[in-house]
């Protein structure tokens, strides 16, 4: 018997440090780890302690034997990763402590948004003795897309809220919540205060849709979505209308199929979820039979995960289909080879249809959105799809953040291993650091995010004991 990791991985790594006999892949010192959909146990090498399950933040981790059924598909997932052998040390290998030059003064850190990267920057700041942070926060209510993003339905997922609960109550750690930084506090004034400042800032914009008729009312972005249902736009807060049988959602990532789930899943079903009360109400009514996914690659080229796509096959009430001329030519893979084996829709499920090879063209109406032609990406011919309500789904974008270089091509923070610096001489900003999505754009899962903090704070504290953080002027109120 072992252990097995389920759909809910954040890939923060905690399982990894906790297991005695190094059976959990890729490690994060591994080049794959940062690909990775999830990690994966080694049947054959675990010794079945436990240890991981207690570590894991979202509680991924289950013995096989407690495998729901809908979980089984991991069993094999988890046992395939490990198939091609690859020599490991007995221990996975752990990042070398920080070693901190004393200047004489304890070192003060302003952290800007408390989502997880953030967080994870001020936990890693933290284990500097006698270092203090201070957290900036916009919103009312703390970590970002762990309550902003993360489907209401995810619960095990949303559970990383825990750990960053310890994180936040750290005796060396303030919250300040409703501050936001740039309006209600400056740059400056922070680093009068601080040795140095953090932005972890994320990425709350999207990137648009830019084909003709994209400005119509019924086209509504997937960040709009996603705040509706997570309860971020107040009570009356949707343009969604879900009067229509069919919703058409172009781009087919992880995002696009959280909301395609939410919006054809049994609104019974979500009732015990972290849903918004009123968006609940609004899928109560909602006509919508066919939500169709839209991607303008191949199979093979899905931008969903494995453990998403495994986790919306066993959404019950909710049939997925594929067209079978679209799967034809596509390698075998994972994702492919688990929609090839998809069964018939039952009786009155209702439906998502993920398309293939169909890049986006023109949205199509006169005062509001009646249908979206698509082109073959690759041949010719194209398709349309009449419908009142079309989602681009393609990504988040990150937002200028003021007194901060942009490079608005990427939608980031300019920066040097996390240091952020000028895009045009790359000389860095005195003390002034970016983390998670406002560093690297819109990828990555929530643990992904816990490496490239704990990078950052290594180089600015390459920076301190370089004696480039100076003396503060001011202490801070
Ligand atoms: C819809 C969606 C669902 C997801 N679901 C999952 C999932 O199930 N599992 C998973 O592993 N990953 C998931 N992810 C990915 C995960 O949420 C991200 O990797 C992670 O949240 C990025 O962390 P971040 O800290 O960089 O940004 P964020 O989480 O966006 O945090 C940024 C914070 O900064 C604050 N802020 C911004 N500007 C300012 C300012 N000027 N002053 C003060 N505060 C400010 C914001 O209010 C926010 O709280 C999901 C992402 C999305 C978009
Ligand atoms: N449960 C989870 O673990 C979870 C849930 C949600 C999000 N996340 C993570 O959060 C990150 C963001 O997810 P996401 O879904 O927003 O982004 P994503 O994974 O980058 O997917 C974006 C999708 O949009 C498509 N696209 C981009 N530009 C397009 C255009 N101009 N026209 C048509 N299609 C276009 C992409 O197609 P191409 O591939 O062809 O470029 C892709 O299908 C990901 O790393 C994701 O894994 C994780």
């Amino acid at each position: 018997m072992a252990h097995v990791v389920t759909q809910s991985c954040v890939g923060d790594g905690s399982c990894v440090y906790a297991c005695p006999v190094n059976c959990i892949q890729p490690t994060p010192d591994d080049p794959r780890f940062e690909l990775a959909e999830m990690l994966h146990i080694d049947p054959a090498a675990c010794v079945d302690c436990g240890a991981c399950v207690t570590a894991c933040p979202v509680d991924a981790i289950k013995p096989h034997a407690r495998l729901a059924p809908e979980e089984r598909a991991f069993e094999a997932i988890n046992a395939a990763f490990h198939r091609e052998a690859r020599p490991r040390p007995l221990l996975a290998p752990v990042r070398p402590r920080l070693l901190v030059r004393d200047h004489g003064e304890d070192l003060r850190v302003a952290v800007v948004g408390s989502g997880p990267a953030a967080l994870y920057a001020a936990e890693e700041v933290l284990t500097i003795p006698g270092a203090t942070v201070s957290v900036y926060e916009r919103q009312d209510r703390p970590y970002g897309l762990v309550h902003a993003g993360v489907a209401p339905d995810h619960r095990r997922t949303r559970r990383v809220s825990r750990q960053l609960d310890t994180i936040r109550r750290h005796p060396r750690l303030t919250l300040h919540l409703g501050v936001e930084v740039g309006r209600d506090v400056t740059h400056d004034q922070l680093t009068d205060t601080h040795h140095a400042v953090i932005y972890g800032v994320g990425a709350a914009s999207d990137r648009r849709l830019e084909i003709p008729g994209a400005d119509l009312p019924g086209v509504v972005p997937a960040t709009e979505a996603v705040a509706w249902y997570n309860g971020a736009l107040g009570s009356d807060g949707t343009r969604l209308n879900l009067s229509g049988r069919r919703v058409v959602i172009v781009g087919n990532g992880n995002v696009a199929l959280d909301i395609a789930r939410i919006l054809a899943m049994d609104p019974e079903a979500l009732a015990g979820s972290d849903i918004a009360p009123a968006a609940l109400d609004v899928l109560r009514a909602s006509a919508v039979e066919e939500v169709v996914v839209v991607g303008r690659r191949g199979p093979e080229r899905s931008a969903f995960t494995l453990p998403e796509i495994v986790g919306l096959t066993a959404t019950p009430g909710v049939a997925v289909q594929v067209v079978s001329e679209e799967l034809a030519g596509a390698p075998s893979g994972p994702k492919v080879d688990l929609l090839r084996g998809l069964g018939a829709p039952a009786d009155g499920a209702r439906r998502i249809v993920l398309r293939y090879g169909l890049t986006p063209e023109r949205v199509l109406g006169a005062a509001e959105v009646e249908g979206i032609a698509f082109r073959r990406t690759a041949g010719d011919g194209g398709e349309t799809f009449a419908t009142g309500l079309v989602v681009p789904s393609i990504g988040y974008r990150g937002e200028p953040v003021p007194a901060l270089p942009y490079d608005p091509v990427r939608g980031i923070v300019p920066n040097d291993e996390g240091r952020v610096v000028d895009p045009v001489t790359g000389a860095p900003m005195p003390r002034t650091y970016v983390v998670g999505w406002a560093k690297r754009g819109p990828t990555g899962f929530i643990g992904t995010n816990k490496g490239c903090s704990q990078d950052t704070v290594a180089a600015l504290v390459d920076d301190h004991n370089a004696g480039l953080l100076g003396v503060m002027r001011h202490r801070a109120a």
